[in-house]
């Protein structure tokens, strides 16, 4: 992969600089330099994350026991999901079929995208109002409550249905040369998800007491987005977020998240963590569904916290319902 990069000589912070330089706020250079972040990462004392956070109770389905259609294994999927659905819309997956090799190489790519220099990752940047490509809150210098975290998103809509590869040719439009691989593992990782959040639609289905194809042939064509959250260390963990409080307004969202840990959810009127379980995919509602289930089903508030230890690094999949085009 094409590292050479002319343009990004390191520049402090505070320096007097130009807004079209992007690289502001890098957050290794922001690690290197200073035990304090910049006050724009700082978020308000209520917002702050709590040290007395306890994981919140959420089941384990047994995916592969559910699509095996023994009766009392689909009886119990679906009633734990209805269960979980109905009080705060998140549920963990396990047996979910997705390829232990693409995952680590998921994760592999992660890492030699968003640890390349910056004008590198700047070829994929996300434009206003665009959905695909690269953010990060490090550049936004005249903003409050920045997010401590970088973004690489794509749109994906199946191949099947779009006639064409949506992420693979993103990233070959966009980055091109050196990153034919990294097109091809996130093409393939969101094809996975993609079925995969099919599957979790007909155990919805049948949770709810409709027919099993129902919400897999509604959701079948579909304009769904991949997103890689890269969560840098940060010296002052206490002040600062990873993602805010918010709720997916999409209409169903599988996560792969790492070993380090960060999601919280606001339920009973506080956070609760859902600490990583390497075995399986957290799954949530988004607004969308809960509106497609007349509120039964409910979409949650939930943030992810940083740590001064490690990176963190998830996939969010965000399942969403084929775009209207007049
Ligand atoms: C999201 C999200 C949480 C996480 O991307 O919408 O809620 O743990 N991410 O990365
Ligand atoms: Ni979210």
């Amino acid at each position: 992969m094409a590292m050479e990069c002319i343009a990004t000589r390191p520049q402090r912070f505070n320096e007097n600089k130009t807004e079209e330089d992007p690289s502001n706020f890098d957050a290794n250079l922001l690690n290197q330099q200073s035990n304090h972040i910049p006050q724009q990462f700082v978020w308000p004392d209520h917002e702050k994350p709590t040290d007395d956070v306890q994981p919140l109770q959420v089941p384990l389905i047994d995916l592969a026991g559910f699509l095996s259609g023994d009766s009392v294994l689909v009886s119990e999927a679906t009633r734990l999901v209805s269960e979980a659905s109905k009080k705060h819309g998140f549920f963990l997956v396990t047996n979910h079929g997705i390829d232990e090799t693409l995952l680590s190489r998921a994760y592999l790519f992660m890492d030699s995208f968003f640890k390349a220099p910056a004008c590198e990752k700047q070829k994929a940047q996300r434009t206003w109002g665009e959905s695909s490509g690269y953010a990060s809150s490090f550049v936004g210098r005249f903003s409050s409550k920045l997010p401590w975290k970088e973004t690489l998103s794509f749109k994906f809509s199946p191949v099947e249905k779009c006639h064409s590869q949506t992420v693979k040719d993103f990233v070959s439009e966009k980055m091109g040369y050196g990153y034919e691989e990294l097109g091809k593992v996130y093409q393939e990782y969101a094809e996975a998800m993609n079925i995969l959040s099919l599957k979790i639609m007909e155990l919805l289905g049948m949770s709810l007491g409709i027919v099993r194809r129902h919400f897999r042939e509604f959701f079948e064509d579909n304009d769904s987005i991949l997103r890689l959250n890269y969560y840098p260390q940060c010296k002052q963990p206490d002040l600062a977020l990873g993602t805010g409080p918010h709720c997916d307004p999409t209409s169903l969202t599988i996560l792969h998240q790492d070993q380090v840990g960060g999601l919280q959810v606001f339920v009973d009127n506080r956070w609760q963590s859902i600490p990583p379980n390497p075995k399986a995919v957290v799954v949530n509602i988004g607004d969308t569904f809960m509106a497609l289930t007349n509120g039964r089903y409910k979409s949650c508030l939930h943030r992810a916290v940083v740590n001064s230890e490690s990176e963190r690094k998830s996939f969010a999949f965000f399942l969403c319902l084929k775009e209207i085009k007049c």
